[in-house]
């Protein structure tokens, strides 16, 4: 059976101008995110993990058109995200939407939380009062914020971190977004309410065949809600595919430390945990369009003088999981 696809990455770099800023610093071009090639499929949620600067909010922010890709084209459904007439910009904003890190900042603080459901719905679609209560009424109670009566009629400051993202949520379902980027969703608030969030975004996804991309730092909520995922590493793609498959046996050297660092109850014994090599080099994985062979290579202690010359393909290493290292082997 052949699965929609709504959100498409078809070979996209994107590259930034970095320094110049003084006389005898010169401008040079860094590469946030090299050659990346992915699709979203309705109803899935697919995690995008990966160390601080990899590139994650990159991937989402130039999803949302606050960057140009460099090269290579997005695409929702079968628009190109960055060349859309008046129209189709209408119903990209629409279908595609953000949650962020922040509930503190994602909702006005001059208005009630029903304020936030009505504009959404005044602007995208056409509905009696009546429909636009009935509505806002229904997707509050969805995302757990009831009764509505009483929570609509709150102000962002008399919800607490875990309610604010459940109204932020329940905003982006009076737009009518299909493809939802969560970048970090959880990551401001307490660990008590964390899962609760994680499970309303389940939810969605499994009664409503919403589609998320999910950015995170921490493997086991990317297990635990995704079906797929990225390991990104300085920009790269470097394992990707089926979730289960990838953290129970990662085969690229930088995915094995990512598990290896993450705690894990049911892991039994010791994980194979390459060692690190830290000197300051390292210590900035600052790639360029310039930059030749595997990005990892000056950490990893499996490389060889080849890794330094050429990116190894993407080789299929078990049925839907696939590794950019020289010493992958192919299912085939
Ligand atoms: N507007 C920009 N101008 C210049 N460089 C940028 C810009 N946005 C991002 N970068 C750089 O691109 C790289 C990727 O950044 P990005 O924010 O995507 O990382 P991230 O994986 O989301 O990190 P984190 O986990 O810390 O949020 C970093 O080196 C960052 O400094
Ligand atoms: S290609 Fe080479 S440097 Fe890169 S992960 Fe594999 S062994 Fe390590
Ligand atoms: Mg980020």
């Amino acid at each position: 059976m052949s699965r929609e696809v709504v959100f498409k990455v078809d070979d996209v770099c994107v590259d930034f101008e970095v320094g110049g800023k003084s006389f005898f610093s010169k401008k040079k071009s860094l590469r946030a995110l090299n050659h990346i090639s992915f699709e979203l499929y309705k109803g899935e949620t697919l995690a995008i993990v990966g160390e601080s600067g990899c590139g994650k909010s990159t991937i989402c922010r130039t999803a949302m058109r606050f960057h140009s890709p460099s090269s290579g084209n997005m695409y929702y459904e079968d628009l190109n995200i960055h060349q859309l007439d008046k129209q189709n910009l209408k119903r990209y904003r629409q279908k595609m939407q953000m949650i962020f890190q922040d509930p503190f900042s994602s909702l006005n603080p001059l208005h009630n939380i029903y304020y936030h459901l009505d504009r959404p719905l005044t602007l995208y679609h056409n509905h009696s009062a009546k429909e636009k209560q009935e509505l806002m009424d229904k997707y509050l109670t969805m995302v757990g914020l009831v009764p509505p009566s009483e929570q609509g009629n709150k102000h962002p400051h008399e919800l607490s971190g875990g309610q604010r993202q459940r109204a932020y949520i329940a905003r982006v379902l009076a737009v009518g977004a299909d493809v939802i980027f969560a970048d970090e969703p959880t990551s401001m608030l307490d660990v008590s309410i964390r899962l609760g969030v994680l499970n309303l975004m389940n939810d969605l996804k499994n009664d409503l065949g919403k589609s998320f991309i999910y950015i995170t730092h921490d493997i086991a909520t990317a297990r635990y809600i995704s079906d797929r995922i990225i390991v990104l590493y300085a920009g790269h793609m470097v394992e990707w595919g089926d979730v289960d498959k990838v953290i129970i046996n990662p085969q690229h050297p930088y995915t094995q430390l990512l598990v290896a660092a993450a705690p894990d109850p049911e892991r039994e014994g010791e994980v194979d945990l390459p060692v690190v090599k830290n000197d300051e080099e390292t210590e900035v994985n600052l790639w360029t369009p310039e930059s030749k062979g595997c990005p990892f290579a000056k950490r990893c202690p499996k490389a060889v003088e080849a890794c330094k010359v050429e990116l190894p393909p993407p080789v299929e290493v078990d049925e839907g999981q696939f590794v950019r290292c020289t010493h992958a082997k192919s299912i085939k």
